[in-house]
């Protein structure tokens, strides 16, 4: 891979020279309040900022946040990021109210050596995420013109060809950033040789984003552990009855053919925990998986399914985790994810967990963080690199 790192751009000498680092500041919020209820992916960037700080740059972050939709949002606005990122960082982060305009270039040109600025939500532009190429450039150019270097450490958005991903390096001298190049490398080791067993385990609300991985990872993997919303669709397809749980009928043919083809590598929940309705103090049980009342629906994995999914995680020496096994978020379906969690925790073995609800779900549910081999930052984007996709952003890169 001919990537050039952080280091060559250090060694090069950035004192004094603006350098734009595109980071993926997109944190959870609280949709009440607006607070962040986990800075997990502003803590990532935090070698690579305060690198660049040390070494005396003029620091401009630019971020998306949330799907805004190509105009301002102020649900969506950078604004409490750059205040959590001053005091991660200790030293104030001076934020631009808009991303390329007025504010952005006064902002830009007020830095001194070895401060940061955040720009506003790159997806207040319609040219960030436009298929247009043309609208995409001019967008472009635009950011370009705060840098005289840029720094890709975004890893959460490596698969999206927008603007500030794919275009932007293409018009200045372009690096990986520290967690860019750490995340590839751990990720690698997964598409490379990884150590046998190789056990993955799948979870998360949809089948659909899941099918291509799914597809690519079978001839790879010794067992895949299925749970989550995902995994009723599967259920579905073994001819059992689901109830009222979450059901992508236009899937179920395409998990019957995956079924046939796993080899009987593909594990399912044997019990799930059924409630009377998606709410935190719903009634709920344990059930069988061909026992699902009609009208009741499943938000767990049972604890048989958890016992059963530990076993196979215990014999592992390779393990991938991407997505929730139940409604984590509600204390009454929380314990099938966490079960899953601390098996892999407890398992000798190098383990991955992808996904900003995964990563999330491990600090929310109190969980040793260096008990992980490594936590991505990356949902889509780890996904991706395990489908062995091009990944836009890190081709940019490589050019
Ligand atoms: C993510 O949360 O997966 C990344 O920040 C990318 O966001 P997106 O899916 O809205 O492009
Ligand atoms: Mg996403």
């Amino acid at each position: 891979m001919s990537i050039r790192t952080l280091d060559d751009l250090l060694a090069e000498g950035v004192s004094g020279r603006r350098v734009l680092v595109r980071a993926d500041l997109n944190v959870p919020l609280d949709k009440q309040t607006g607070a962040i209820t986990d800075d997990g992916r502003i803590r990532a960037v935090l070698p690579t900022l305060g690198a660049l700080v040390e070494a005396g740059a003029k620091v401009v972050v630019c971020s998306h946040l949330g799907r805004p939709k190509g105009a301002p949002d102020p649900q969506f606005s950078l604004g409490p990021v750059a205040g959590r990122l001053g005091e991660l960082l200790g030293a104030p982060v001076h934020f631009a109210t808009d991303t390329v305009g007025d504010s952005a270039r006064s902002t830009v040109a007020g830095l001194a050596d070895g401060q940061v600025a955040l720009l506003e939500n790159l997806r207040f532009n319609a040219g960030e995420t436009s298929k247009d190429e043309a609208e995409r450039g001019a967008f472009a150019d635009q950011l370009a013109a705060f840098g005289d270097a840029y720094v890709d450490d975004a890893f959460g958005a490596v698969h999206r060809k927008h603007a500030s991903v794919y275009d932007v390096p293409a018009r200045l001298p372009h690096v990986a950033g520290r967690l860019v190049l750490r995340e590839v490398e751990v990720l690698s080791k997964l598409t490379g040789s990884p150590e046998r067993p190789y056990v993955v385990v799948l979870g998360g609300s949809k089948v659909s984003d899941k099918l291509a991985v799914i597809e690519a990872l079978l001839p790879t993997v010794d067992r895949l552990l299925i749970g989550g919303g995902m995994c009723f669709t599967f259920l579905k397809a073994q001819g059992l009855e689901v109830g009222t749980s979450l059901l992508e009928k236009d899937m179920v043919e395409t998990c019957r053919n995956l079924l046939e083809r796993a080899d009987g590598k593909i594990l399912l929940p044997v019990d799930v925990v059924v409630a009377d309705a998606f709410a935190p103090d719903a009634a709920h049980d344990t059930v069988r998986v061909d026992g699902i009342p009609s009208h009741r629906l499943g938000l767990d994995i049972g604890p048989e399914t958890v016992a059963g999914f530990a076993a196979a995680l215990s014999q592992a020496k390779t393990i991938f985790w991407n997505g929730p096994m139940g409604v984590f978020e509600m204390a009454a379906f929380a314990a099938g994810t966490r079960g899953i969690a601390e098996a892999i925790t407890k398992a000798d073995a190098f383990s991955v967990v992808g996904g900003g609800d995964s990563a999330a779900a491990v600090r929310a549910l109190g969980l040793d963080e260096s008990s992980f081999g490594h936590i991505s930052t990356g949902g889509g984007a780890s996904l991706e690199y395990l489908e062995g996709k091009t990944l836009p952003g890190i081709a940019a890169l490589e050019n």
